[in-house]
């Protein structure tokens, strides 16, 4: 656990296992992304898996008829065209069809198998605590793949660690699920032996690195964590992707973006004291900053963004080399949105033309929430368990029980950020999302048109 670098997940298919091959082959710890995994694997497999990696990683899946069963429901040969549309999916519920809940597993293990492939290094994965239904499923294809650390944010995930305790042990799983307007969670069960109606091989218990944003969060973790971890990612609120709000009342600046006060700062020495290695990210991706947060107390650095725009990365050519010639010209705008997510956490966007960052194009969206990896339980006045968004149809989220003024403003970062990666459908506006520094670029390209390539990036943060 020497890594200086650790290379953060950023979903949706953005954090690729190719990257995170060469994050690890080069002494990092390379980090998939989990978000959405079962759509990845759908749409992989719909695009004609051209050098037949996917095929292969499904093929050393233990459980062989549910792999085949996943291969013979998505796989075309050749690929479908641009123009044609990926098949839809259901979404996750506490009666999670089969299909989806086997399309999870065999996509978690295959992401970690690709990561591992021919390398055999340490590979982690990145989930959100605010996905809550998938997760289950998540770690437990995952771990059939021998995952050796996730990594977990966006939530407080201190229920996991007796969850991976228990899914090694072999044993049935629960995942207590928030469910607006009742005191109590819902539980989700997961018996992985029973599901597959086989003997489970024997798992690797990975190691669980909360992502926390103060030391409240640290010292719940040293207190109340369910299980063991191994450490901590500090992230900073200028890390891209979703943030934590600042503490308290805040004031906004003149683009009406949070400002970030002394309440929000974190105290490095604190930490140190729980004696677990932590990593700091946000704005951290230089040499200099490896060695200012070694300074700190840290082991190194998580980093984002620059990875994000290498050329492994699965965001999309055309907005990666946008966005690097924006960043290299130093034009990139990349505004903390208190809106955007329908979370209601603070989100990163890059302002782009054409993407959900323009009002323009953000009101000729027609709203449909067909994903749903960002709703919320709700209890219904029957007392029964529902599911609601506020970027869905606002007539819906409103007729749920939602309110109008949580819809205002709300991106469809499902869509949105599937858009933004290689696998999106055919007119669906992408939002981009990235940290607020992206002073690297001047490091790793020699022009606007230049490129560079994740182990360049390794090359310049290890100086
Ligand atoms: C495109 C993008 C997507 C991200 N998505 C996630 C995510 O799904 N889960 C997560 O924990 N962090 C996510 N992050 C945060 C990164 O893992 C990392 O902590 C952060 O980018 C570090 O700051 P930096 O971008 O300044 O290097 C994302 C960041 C970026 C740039």
């Amino acid at each position: 656990m020497n890594w200086k670098i650790i290379q953060g997940g950023m979903g949706v298919g953005v954090s690729t296992p190719w990257l995170a091959n060469v994050v690890s082959k080069m002494g990092g710890l390379g980090t998939v992304s989990g978000v959405a995994a079962d759509r990845w694997l759908a749409r992989m497999l719909q695009l004609g898996d051209p050098d037949g990696k996917i095929r292969n990683a499904l093929s050393n899946f233990p459980f062989k008829e549910t792999a085949k069963r996943i291969q013979d429901t998505f796989f075309v040969e050749g690929g479908i065209t641009k123009d044609q549309l990926f098949k839809n999916l259901p979404v996750f519920t506490f009666r999670t069809p089969k299909l989806l809940i086997d399309l999870t597993v065999c996509a978690n293990f295959v992401l970690v198998f690709l990561a591992k492939e021919a390398c055999g290094y340490p590979v982690n994965m990145n989930y959100l605590e605010k996905i809550q239904m998938p997760l289950i499923y998540s770690f437990t294809g995952a771990m059939l793949a021998g995952v050796d650390y996730i990594t977990m944010g966006a939530g407080i995930p201190l229920q996991v660690p007796a969850i991976l305790d228990n899914l090694a042990a072999g044993k049935p799983v629960s995942y207590r699920i928030t469910v607006d307007g009742r005191s109590e969670p819902a539980l989700l069960n997961f018996d992985p032996a029973a599901h597959f109606a086989e003997e489970l091989p024997e798992l690797k218990r990975p190691g669980f690195f909360p992502i926390i944003s103060s030391n409240l969060l640290s010292d719940l973790f040293m207190t109340k964590a369910s299980g063991s971890f191994e450490g901590f990612i500090v992230e900073l609120p200028t890390a891209g992707g979703h943030n934590a709000a600042p503490r308290g009342k805040y004031p906004l600046n003149e683009k009406g973006e949070p400002v970030y006060g002394a309440k929000d700062e974190i105290f490095f020495e604190k930490l140190i004291k729980h004696n677990k290695p932590f990593w700091i990210g946000g704005s951290y991706a230089s040499p200099e900053q490896v060695k200012y947060a070694q300074s700190l107390g840290a082991k190194g650095i998580q980093a984002g963004s620059i990875f994000a725009l290498s050329e492994e990365s699965g965001m999309q050519k055309e907005y990666k080399d946008e966005i690097r010639k924006l960043a290299f010209n130093n034009q990139l705008v990349v505004k903390t949105d208190l809106y955007a997510s329908p979370t209601g956490f603070p989100f990163k966007v890059v302002q782009l033309p054409g993407t959900l960052s323009q009002t323009n194009v953000y009101d000729a969206r027609t709203r449909i929430c067909n994903h749903g990896f960002l709703t919320s339980a709700y209890q219904r006045p029957d007392q029964s368990i529902g599911f609601r968004c506020a970027s869905e149809r606002i007539e819906q989220y409103v007729r749920k029980g939602g309110k109008i003024e949580d819809t205002e403003n709300r991106r469809c970062l499902c869509n949105g950020l599937i858009a933004s990666s290689e696998l999106t459908n055919p007119g669906e506006a992408p939002i981009l999302t990235l940290g607020d520094d992206t002073s690297f670029i001047k490091h790793l390209m020699k022009n606007e048109n230049d490129t560079y390539t994740a182990a360049d990036a390794m090359e310049y943060l290890l100086g």
